[in-house]
């Protein structure tokens, strides 16, 4: 496999591949280093977690980072994101990392080229590598993805991190289930929706999602978000012992969480940060040394 644009692409057997080569980076019994090759990051869409996580994991492996800004690019005279990664590529740039706002148009445009390409999030699309830092916090956290019951609650419809992730954990053997106001349902992803009281207290791992307010045509009121189908201090209380919070963040503090809970003993969104990194690393290291 050259390159990863969606979570469609990887067995089983490959997912717990990379999360094992994760685990060697996390331990440091695995050590790989690119010093001298070249690595791109190309965000069109904003981002703070991915551009920089994916920044932290090339330098960690020595990778000379390329970082394309879209406003001080031939991007803004017209040219193509293809011709762009051509360009990237005759330069002697290995790999890209690419975040923009069109669902699918990695695939479509990666066929020709030499060189690997990652999503790093396709609109609506995907987004495989928060769900591949989602799976690895899950397995460290559980030892396994087996008749785990997950819960992804929030703006459905909207977000590339439930598609991602929902395909995934179902594949690896999880129950998942799905919490969202009905217009921010998606049937195409799953018909098992339940309320956020149910899902309290039936999960093992409770996933959270911000409102994509960006990607709606109509505004949003969300002052009683939070009570209908948030994370409040009293639903926390109710779920197991065991049980665990993630969000792939940014996090809305009082929205669809009690702002107090973001770093709660149950939650895992800064660690689930930190994973991104290594779970980087290992992709990066996997794409261009060994393949998938
Ligand atoms: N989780 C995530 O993709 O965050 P950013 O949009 O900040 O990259």
């Amino acid at each position: 496999m050259k390159h990863l644009h969606s979570m469609t692409q990887l067995t089983n057997k490959e997912i717990e591949h990379i999360i094992h080569t994760a685990k060697s980076i996390e331990n440091k019994q695995l050590s790989p280093n690119y010093s001298g090759r070249f690595a791109a990051n190309i965000f069109l869409e904003p981002s703070t977690r991915t551009k920089h996580s994916f920044y932290m994991a090339e330098r960690r492996l020595g990778l000379e980072v390329v970082d394309l800004e879209e406003k001080d690019s031939s991007l803004i005279k017209g040219e193509s994101l293809y011709d762009t990664l051509k360009t990237l590529e005759a330069l002697g740039t290995e790999i890209a990392i690419v975040r923009q706002s069109q669902n699918g148009l990695i695939k479509q445009i990666t066929e020709q080229l030499g060189m690997s390409v990652i999503n790093a999030g396709d609109g609506t699309g995907e987004h495989p590598t928060q769900s591949l830092l989602d799976l690895f916090t899950i397995k460290d956290e559980f030892g396994t993805f087996e008749g785990l019951s997950v819960v992804i609650a929030g703006d459905i419809k909207h977000s590339r991190v439930a598609r991602s992730n929902a395909y995934a954990l179902k594949n690896l053997g999880a129950d998942v289930k799905f919490v969202a106001k009905p217009e921010w349902q998606d049937k195409t992803i799953s018909d098992k929706y339940i309320s956020i009281d149910e899902a309290v207290e039936e999960c093992d791992v409770l996933m959270l999602l911000r409102i994509q307010h960006e990607r709606h045509r109509d505004p949003f009121q969300s002052s009683q978000y939070l009570e209908d189908f948030g994370l409040t201090i009293e639903r926390e209380g109710r779920m197991k012992r065991s049980s665990i919070i993630l969000h792939p963040a940014p996090v809305n503090r009082g929205v669809e969480i009690s702002a107090s809970l973001v770093e709660s003993e149950k939650s895992r969104i800064f660690k689930q940060m930190t994973n991104g990194v290594t779970i980087r690393m290992a992709l990066l290291h996997l794409l261009l040394e060994e393949g998938i």
